[in-house]
């Protein structure tokens, strides 16, 4: 729980506690915050007004004595329920509903029930050994995943490219999560491995040393054995290799306008007005070139079967 949303839920205890004498409080849940909040109780000289905290793990044999199960909050009954979780409280309140009363007051803080929680994609993430550079903005990695996971559902079929590729974090991210939804696309991945080149227009304006990978041997050995494929070079020129292709994802990450605008000149055939779904863009990190009217089809902001930092997001 973040401490500004803590702050906020130690304020409403405090209301609740100044209010009337008499209101009694429970904790709900066994977790760190547990632990912030009886402190606080004790702090305050509050103690006798907290009944406890319940989980399901709660028991005689836990060694705080004010640990307690669930069920015996039924003859307990709190005047308040405090959830000692931020992104578990969903859970939390359905387990602790029916030992409640109707009248039960129920205090909570945050919105990190919000955010993305899924088990594939968590461990697909959580174990990559070479960190992925799909940042351009913080919810990319996740709408990859759910490019992907929609590409699946409706059963599209194609290859997955990658404009931009670097040391090949995010092309091995595509390629787990295209296993683990069952599906056999390829990924293809272009890169120069050789950093970003000379300007061609005064909208290329990214050029970060740090972001130049050369030592493609060792990104051929970290992808050895997937089924994806590497092409190298400038995607102004290497782009074509898609011409011939179904595509079910094109992540456009090269970060400046030139290097996008040959991307999609490749991927807006897949796009043709009037066609059932077939393909999905993503870009990312190109910055205000992308915005360009002329950078993106025509088609591109009345469609839904394209995705972009700044346009639809249907596919979602
Ligand atoms: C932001 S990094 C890509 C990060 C990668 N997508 C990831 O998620 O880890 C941008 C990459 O684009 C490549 N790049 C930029 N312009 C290019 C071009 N015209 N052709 C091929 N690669 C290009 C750079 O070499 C660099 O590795």
């Amino acid at each position: 729980m973040k401490q500004i949303e803590y702050d906020q839920l130690i304020s409403d205890i405090k209301i609740a506690l100044a209010n009337d004498a008499r209101t009694s409080f429970a904790i709900i849940g066994h977790t760190p915050v547990t632990y912030d909040i009886v402190a606080f109780f004790r702090a305050v000289g509050a103690e006798g007004r907290l009944l406890g905290a319940y989980s399901q793990s709660g028991g005689t044999d836990c060694p705080e004595s004010w640990h307690k199960p669930l069920s015996v909050l039924r003859s307990d009954r709190p005047d308040v329920a405090i959830i000692a979780s931020d992104p578990e409280k969903e859970r939390l309140l359905a387990e602790v509903e029916p030992y409640l009363t109707p009248t039960t007051r129920i205090l909570f803080g945050g919105y990190a029930h919000f955010t993305f929680r899924d088990p594939v994609f968590d461990e697909v993430v959580n174990s990559a050994l070479v960190p992925s550079l799909a940042n351009g903005y913080p919810n990319i990695l996740i709408h990859l995943y759910q490019c992907l996971w929609n590409a699946a559902r409706l059963g599209l079929k194609g290859v997955v490219a990658e404009f931009g590729m670097f040391k090949g974090g995010t092309t091995l991210l595509l390629s787990r999560f295209i296993e683990r939804l069952g599906q056999r696309w390829p990924v293809i991945g272009f890169d120069t491995f050789a950093g970003f080149p000379a300007r061609r227009s005064v909208l290329d304006m990214y050029d970060y040393p740090d972001c130049v990978c050369c030592d493609i041997d060792a990104i051929r050995q970290h992808l050895a054995g997937r089924n994806i494929e590497i092409v190298t070079g400038d995607v102004v020129l290497t782009a074509s290799r898609l011409e011939s292709e179904d595509i079910v994802l094109a992540f456009i990450d090269t970060d400046n306008f030139t290097s996008a605008a040959a991307a999609l000149a490749v991927t807006r055939n897949a796009l043709s007005s009037g066609a059932p779904l077939r393909s999905i863009i993503l870009l990312a990190a190109i910055g205000s070139a992308t915005r360009k009217e002329s950078v993106l089809p025509p088609n591109v902001y009345s469609r839904t079967n394209v995705t972009s930092t700044c346009t639809a997001r249907a596919c979602f």
